[in-house]
């Protein structure tokens, strides 16, 4: 089967909410997903982009002549979903060394685990992140997570809560509501 890797347009955020819910199920935290399609329009591609997708999608299989057997369209009729991985990433700042790729999320569905896609979007990303000067690529995996923290380690990822002793934190809204200024009167 042929793959391609992809920048995620517009006509992309069903497919693009439907990995992120797939990958919430497989750390059991679907419930947490709230964003709608229409939030994803907005924010990945209006005039500022707070997030850009590689998408990686199924482009036809070869038959044993080599030619390919189905278009990208027959086989969504026969398989369903021709788009079967993404990664979610943007750009931040470390002041300390630069530039750096936050990759926010990264996903194959599972009956197409196994076959490189997943590899090939790191180096897409990694090719990426080195255009751009970036210092390096930063990521969260849940402690759980031992096969991607495994895949991580493969090649080269340093674990900076057991080296560094970073821990992670964030303000929720409720939080912020308290922190912000009161509205004016
Ligand atoms: N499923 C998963 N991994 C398999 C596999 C299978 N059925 N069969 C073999 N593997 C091995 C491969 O040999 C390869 O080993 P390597 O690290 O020695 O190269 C590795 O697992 C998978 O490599 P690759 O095929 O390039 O990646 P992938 O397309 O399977 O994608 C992930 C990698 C992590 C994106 C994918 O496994 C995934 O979506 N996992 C679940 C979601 C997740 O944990 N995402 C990361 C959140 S931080």
């Amino acid at each position: 089967m042929d793959f391609i890797l992809r920048k995620a347009e517009p006509r992309d955020v069903s497919d693009i909410l439907r990995l992120v819910k797939d990958l919430a199920k497989y750390e059991d935290m679907e419930k947490q997903v709230m964003l709608t399609e229409k939030e994803l329009l907005e924010d990945g591609f209006g005039d500022t982009p707070f997030y850009h997708c590689i998408i990686a999608e199924i482009q036809g299989e070869r038959r044993t002549d080599g030619t390919n057997h189905h278009t990208a369209t027959e086989l969504m009729q026969v398989k369903g979903q021709p788009v079967v991985g993404f990664a979610m990433y943007y750009f931040t700042y470390d002041p300390w060394v630069g530039k750096q790729l936050y990759l926010e999320e990264f996903y194959v569905m599972e009956q197409y685990r196994g076959l490189g896609l997943g590899s090939r979007l790191l180096r897409h990303l990694s090719d990426l992140a080195i255009t751009m000067r970036c210092s390096g690529m930063m990521f969260v995996v849940a402690e759980n997570n031992e096969p991607s923290i495994q895949f991580y380690k493969r090649r080269g990822a340093e674990d900076l809560s057991q080296e560094e002793g970073w821990r992670l934190f964030r303000f929720d809204k409720d939080s912020l509501v308290k922190m912000a200024a009161p509205a004016e009167e």
